[in-house]
């Protein structure tokens, strides 16, 4: 095989990259080279997709291309350049516009032009409409995946990678809203292998690539195990009262990971892995991806302010 990756140099088009060249396949990264370097055994072909396409990349003969692009232009200009091959364009969740629902539809509305995301980031979803449109019309077969929350080794984020660190350190734990909660995330290796599977069998349509629905609870308890604290104290506080301590949902600095409003996004991460894993795709258990994420990066609420939030909620 033949493949074009469009990135490779970051997180999961990097593994792509990484898993095609162990499969001894022939892979073209082409990429400016500024979030990081290619895996070994793949070609780097340096190329700012705000410019004009190569000549490199139009004169090969790619069986197949994966993008991982944002921008409409981006995918416009490659799109053109290279319309021959199968496609596997790697979209978002996001593109839904109803979080409560897990439904594939009703997608956000399309924004066709570029938007600067660092200014807009709900534009992110409506961009990625208009790629995955510019993918299915203009080249010669393709597929769309649209993951929710990818996490596993080489993920910057911070997110995931809290609950395996803090449930490895022990003590009590604060964990937010119900057990009952519902949430997904897919290991990084695992979307990799499969976007790897249906570019071999040139699969087509449009695909959650999603991992299992769990309960947070059971979530929990997977990661402690895995990490080898299979006993956690975890003290279950009411989201109601999380925001009245000002504790961030999702993901970033102040947050609790995972934890989102309920049930305005209910449908966020109970989408349905089924029709993905009817097409291939394989999911490890979520105790190993916890174990091999230890030892990343962690962006999330601090120890001193956990401690706080805990023994607010026990006095209260
Ligand atoms: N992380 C999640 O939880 C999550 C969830 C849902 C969907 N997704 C989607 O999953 C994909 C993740 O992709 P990723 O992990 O590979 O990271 P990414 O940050 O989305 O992609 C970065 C890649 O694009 C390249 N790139 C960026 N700007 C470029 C430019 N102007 N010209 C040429 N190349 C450019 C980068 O290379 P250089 O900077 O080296 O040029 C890098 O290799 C994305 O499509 C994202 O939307 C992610």
């Amino acid at each position: 095989m033949k493949l074009l990756v469009l990135g490779g140099t970051r997180f999961l088009s990097r593994e792509v990259a990484a898993q095609a060249v162990a499969r001894g396949w022939e892979v073209t990264c082409a990429c400016r080279g500024e979030s990081g370097s290619v895996p070994e055994g793949a070609t780097h072909l340096r190329w700012d997709r705000g410019e004009e396409a190569p000549p490199e990349l139009s004169g090969g003969t790619w069986d197949a291309v994966v993008d991982v692009a944002r921008l409409p232009s981006h995918v416009r200009r490659a799109v053109a350049a290279v319309p021959d091959a199968h496609w596997v364009f790697v979209s978002t969740i996001n593109v839904y516009a109803d979080n409560t629902s897990p439904a594939m539809e009703p997608l956000v509305d399309p924004i066709e032009e570029d938007v600067d995301p660092t200014g807009s980031p709900d534009a992110y979803g409506g961009m990625k409409v208009a790629c995955e449109s510019l993918v299915a019309s203009g080249a010669a077969s393709s597929m769309v995946v649209r993951p929710g929350l990818i996490v596993g080794p080489g993920d910057t984020t911070g997110r995931f990678t809290y609950w395996p660190e803090r449930l490895a350190r022990g003590g009590e734990v604060l964990a937010p809203g119900t057990p009952d909660d519902v949430v997904q995330v897919i290991d990084v290796r695992d979307l990799a292998a499969w976007i790897l599977d249906v570019c071999a069998a040139r699969t087509t349509g449009v695909f959650d690539g999603v991992g299992r629905p769990m309960a947070l609870g059971d979530l929990l308890a997977e990661v402690a195990t895995g990490v080898g604290s299979p006993a956690p104290l975890l003290t279950w506080v009411e989201s109601a009262f999380l925001e009245e301590q000002g504790v961030q949902p999702w993901a970033g600095e102040g947050s609790v990971p995972l934890w989102l409003p309920r049930p305005d996004h209910d449908g966020m991460m109970s989408h349905d892995p089924g029709p993905a894993l009817d097409a291939g795709l394989r999911l490890r258990p979520i105790g190993d991806t916890a174990r091999d994420t230890l030892g990343g990066p962690v962006v999330a609420l601090t120890p001193e302010r956990e401690a706080e939030v805990l023994a607010a909620w026990s006095f209260r």
